[in-house]
C-alpha cells in the first residue's frame, strides 16, 4: 500500500496563479508517482465569500480543468468537488466540537480575512473554515498534504485534531497528517508588490501571473515586474524581494539552478532576465492553458471526470465517518450495524 496524499484549492477565482501552480499543483503531480492521490475543489470552502452562484459554479468546473491540465491524472488520482461528498461538512461538525475557541481563534488567514472584510461581513464559515479544511485531510487518512507556505499553520491545526482524536478516542482514530512543503517555491511574490504573495485576489492585476491570461499580458506583467535600482542580478531575498522573486520563477519553471542563473546573467540587465524570463513562462503556460480550455470547453466529460472521483472519494470518506461517529458513541443506524 502507498502512502496516501490529499490536497485542495478553493474554486475562488476563473484562473489559478503561477503561485498555486508552483507552490502546491506541481508537488501534487509529482506525488502521482509514489502516493496514492486525493485532489479536491473544495467549493464549500468558497462559500465564506459568497460568490455569485453561477460565478461559483463556473469557477469549480474551471479550477477542476486547471488541476488536469497541469498533470493530475484521474486514471491515478481521485479528483472530485468537496459538495459531492457529504462527509466533509459532517465530519467538520464533529471536528467543531474538538477545537477550541481559542484555538480557532489564532488562526492567522482567519484574522487577515476578517480585518479585511470588518466585523459585519464575517461569517462564522471563515471563522471555522481551516475546521472544515481539517475534516478534508482527515477523512481519507492522509499522510501527506503538500500546500505552500501559507497553509502551514492550518495544517499544524490539522494535526493538533486528530493527536487529539487519537488521545481522546482511541489511537487509530485518524492517521496524523504532514504538511509537504517545498521551501524553495513554497511562496511566490506578487510581482508589483513583491512584499506580498501572489494571490487571486491581488490588489493590482498586473502582480499576477494567471494560468489562463493571454499570454501577451503574462508577458507584459512580467517585464513590467517591480525591481529595484541597483541593477545587479542577483539572490536576497529581503534587499532584492524583486528580482529574487524572478530568479525563483524561472528556476522553477526552467530547471536551472539559481545560482546557475545568476552565473548566467552576470553582467546583464534586469530587462535581459526579464525578456528571457517572459518567454519562458509563456512557453511553459500555453499548452497548459490550451489543456485546461479543451476541459472547460467540454463541461460533459469534465463532470464525468468528477463523477467517478466523488464516488471513489466518497467510499473512503463514509468509511473513516462511521469509524469516527462510531468512536465518538453515536448510535449506529440498525441499516450500518
Ligand atoms: P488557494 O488559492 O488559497 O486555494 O491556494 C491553493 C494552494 O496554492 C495552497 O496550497 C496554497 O498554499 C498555494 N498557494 C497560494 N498562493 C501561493 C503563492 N503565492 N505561493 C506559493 N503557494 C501558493
Ligand atoms: N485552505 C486551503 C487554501 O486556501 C485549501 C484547502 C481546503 C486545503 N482544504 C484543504 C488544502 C485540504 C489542503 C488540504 O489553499
Amino acid at each position: 500500500m502507498k502512502p496516501r496524499v490529499f490536497s485542495a484549492m478553493q474554486p475562488t477565482a476563473d484562473s489559478l496563479q503561477l503561485g498555486n501552480y508552483l507552490g502546491a499543483l506541481v508537488q501534487w503531480v509529482r506525488l502521482q508517482d509514489t502516493h496514492d492521490a486525493i485532489y479536491s475543489v473544495v467549493d464549500l470552502h468558497a462559500l465564506t465569500v459568497a460568490p455569485d452562484p453561477e460565478v461559483l459554479r463556473r469557477r469549480s468546473r474551471a479550477t477542476a480543468a486547471q488541476f488536469l491540465a497541469a498533470g493530475v491524472d484521474p486514471q491515478r488520482s481521485i479528483v472530485f468537488l468537496q459538495s459531492h461528498v457529504a462527509e466533509h461538512a459532517q465530519l467538520a461538525w464533529l471536528l467543531s466540537t474538538f477545537t477550541g475557541m481559542g484555538e480557532a481563534g489564532r488562526m492567522t488567514q482567519f484574522k487577515d480575512k476578517s480585518a479585511k472584510v470588518g466585523e459585519a461581513g464575517t461569517n462564522v464559515g471563515l471563522f471555522t473554515y481551516p475546521i472544515l479544511m481539517a475534516a478534508d485531510i482527515l477523512l481519507y487518512d492522509t499522510d501527506l498534504v503538500p500546500v505552500g507556505e501559507d497553509q502551514r499553520q492550518h495544517l499544524e491545526l490539522s494535526r493538533d485534531l486528530a493527536e487529539r482524536l487519537n488521545t481522546r478516542l482511541g489511537e487509530g482514530s485518524v492517521v496524523v497528517p504532514d504538511a509537504h512543503i517545498v521551501e524553495s517555491v513554497a511562496k511566490i511574490y506578487d510581482l508589483q508588490d513583491p512584499t506580498k504573495k501572489m494571490s487571486k485576489s491581488a490588489v493590482s492585476p498586473k502582480g499576477t501571473i494567471e494560468i489562463l491570461q493571454d499570454p501577451r499580458q503574462v508577458a507584459k506583467n512580467i517585464k513590467s515586474a517591480a525591481t529595484d535600482s541597483d541593477a545587479v542580478i542577483a539572490f536576497d531575498r529581503e534587499a532584492k524581494a524583486g528580482v529574487s522573486n524572478l530568479l525563483t520563477i524561472y528556476s522553477a519553471l526552467d530547471g536551472r539552478s539559481v545560482e546557475q542563473l545568476v552565473a548566467d546573467y552576470e553582467g546583464k540587465m534586469y530587462g535581459h532576465l526579464k525578456v528571457d524570463l517572459a518567454e519562458v513562462v509563456v512557453s511553459y503556460l500555453t499548452p497548459l492553458r490550451d489543456s485546461a480550455m479543451e476541459w472547460i470547453e467540454s463541461p460533459a466529460r469534465l463532470d464525468s471526470v468528477l463523477e467517478e472521483g466523488a464516488a471513489k472519494a466518497r467510499t473512503i470518506a463514509s468509511a473513516t465517518l462511521a469509524r469516527l461517529y462510531e468512536r465518538v458513541g453515536l448510535v449506529a443506524p440498525t441499516s450500518r450495524r
